[in-house]
């Protein structure tokens, strides 16, 4: 501020204070008016239900999970936001029995799934009235557990006269990665799981290609079950853990070249999987060990992080084989693109790093992108189901007004099932070093 020295400054004062206060007035309103956040302005928007750009509702959905042993709930809208979510999982009661119960898991859902869907919605800030519909796993799963998820939707839609959205449990899986990332159709996708194992093509929010599948158990299964048997829970180190962690964890410090195990199914040029026989090989060597050591069913081997090493690198060779030639055989009949190719890699065994480095040799040796959900979305939860209910209203697919005579479903198959086409094409998979 410029004052004359000559000039008493006194005089001018209240004339000081004037300027002041004006130019703060002016300063302030200038903000309001050329500077707001961007939050505000979304907030704006939302409440208004106005989308820029273009003029249409603003689609929230809430998901609802109950297919196997997790209670999940989340409010999702159709830009991606997780407005909202909560899960109760039962993993310490099931790992305390040794497995799922289902009458124990079905229970459980039923003590938890109205405080569940509750704390998803009030963490949402949204009145259930603002919901554009409400969508439900009704299959594949547990039929206990899905039986409770089914029948509290259907009270709340009945309640809130809002449509429906059967989902299902594996699309929600393989579509979770174009919540995270921006994906296009077509994609390739690879489920590892306890409960699942498969390999599919997407085409579309619900048009899959089956390429293949686990003959017997899933992966997850097996490792859990080798865990077991070699009893790592008794472990210092692996005591919190589940199974599949403590695998991973112990086969850190184990040598794999200590057994040699054949992958399973090496003859078969289809993309099927098969871990029961592994687990059986699996074992008979901790037989022969407790043998040799010594020592009793239920104690340390001494080898067990040796054998940790063996079973993890044969999972993960097979697991790279068979997406492997799924990848070939996509590329071979145009089914996906020839240098731009996704692979997308989803379920709890997703997060076992060995294994996602023997896919990365694969993708790296086929020019495809390999791309994961972060571990909270690979696993069960609420927040996929929620996003397939806005993929299926962006696509205007399976909304339901009329929910009589819906009825979940234990077994269903994913897509189009071609594994046999897959099998006919006898794909020689080149070998790769499996230097991981
Ligand atoms: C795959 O390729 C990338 C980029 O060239 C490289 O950084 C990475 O180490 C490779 N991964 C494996 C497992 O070889």
């Amino acid at each position: 501020m410029l004052v004359p020295s000559n000039v008493c400054f006194y005089n001018y004062f209240p004339g000081i204070i004037f300027i002041l206060v004006i130019m703060l007035i002016l300063n302030k309103t200038a903000r309001v008016f050329f500077k707001p956040s961007k939050r505000k302005v979304d907030g704006f928007l939302r409440s208004f239900n106005f989308h820029p750009g273009t003029l249409f509702l603003h689609k929230i959905v809430l998901g609802i999970e109950t297919s196997c042993d997790d209670t999940a709930a989340a409010v999702v809208d159709e830009t991606g936001n997780v407005l909202g979510e909560a899960i109760h999982s039962q993993t310490e009661v099931h790992l305390k029995t040794g497995g799922i119960i289902p009458p124990v898991a079905q229970q459980l859902h039923r003590e938890n799934i109205q405080r569940i869907v509750q704390e998803a919605l009030c963490a949402s800030g949204i009145s259930p009235s603002e919901l554009s519909a409400i969508a439900t796993t009704i299959k594949p799963g547990l039929a206990l557990s899905l039986g409770v998820g089914l029948s509290f939707s259907l009270q709340l839609v009945d309640q809130l006269k809002k449509p429906f959205i059967p989902i299902h449990h594996m699309e929600a899986h393989a579509l979770t990665i174009r919540l995270t990332n921006k994906v296009e159709f077509p994609f390739l996708v690879l489920l590892i799981s306890g409960g699942h194992c498969l390999l599919a093509l997407v085409r579309g929010v619900s048009d899959f290609l089956l390429l293949g599948k686990s003959l017997d158990i899933a992966p997850g299964d097996m490792l859990d079950k080798v865990a077991r048997r070699l009893s790592l829970i008794k472990h210092p180190e692996c005591s919190t853990m589940s199974g599949g962690k403590a695998i991973e964890h112990l086969a850190k410090q184990g040598n794999r070249f200590h057994f040699d195990i054949n992958s399973p199914m090496q003859r078969a040029k289809n993309c099927d999987f098969s871990f029961s026989g592994l687990q059986h090989v699996i074992d008979k060597i901790i037989m022969q060990k407790e043998k040799e050591e010594g020592i009793e069913k239920g104690q340390i081997l001494s080898s067990a992080a040796d054998i940790a090493a063996a079973v993890q690198h044969t999972t993960a060779c097979h697991i790279a084989k068979r997406t492997h030639r799924a990848i070939l055989f996509c590329k071979q009949r145009d089914l996906l693109s020839q240098s731009n190719a996704v692979l997308v890699v989803s379920g709890g065994v997703a997060s076992n790093l060995y294994i996602r480095r023997a896919l990365e040799i694969v993708t790296n040796a086929t020019q495809c992108t390999l791309l994961c959900p972060p571990p909270r979305l690979c696993t069960d939860n609420g927040i996929m189901i929620a996003w397939n209910g806005i993929e299926r209203l962006r696509a205007g697919l399976g909304i339901l007004d009329n929910i009589e005579g819906i009825r979940y479903e234990p077994k269903c198959p994913l897509g189009v099932d071609i594994s046999k086409e897959v099998a006919e094409a006898a794909i020689k998979v080149p070998r790769l070093k499996m230097k991981i």
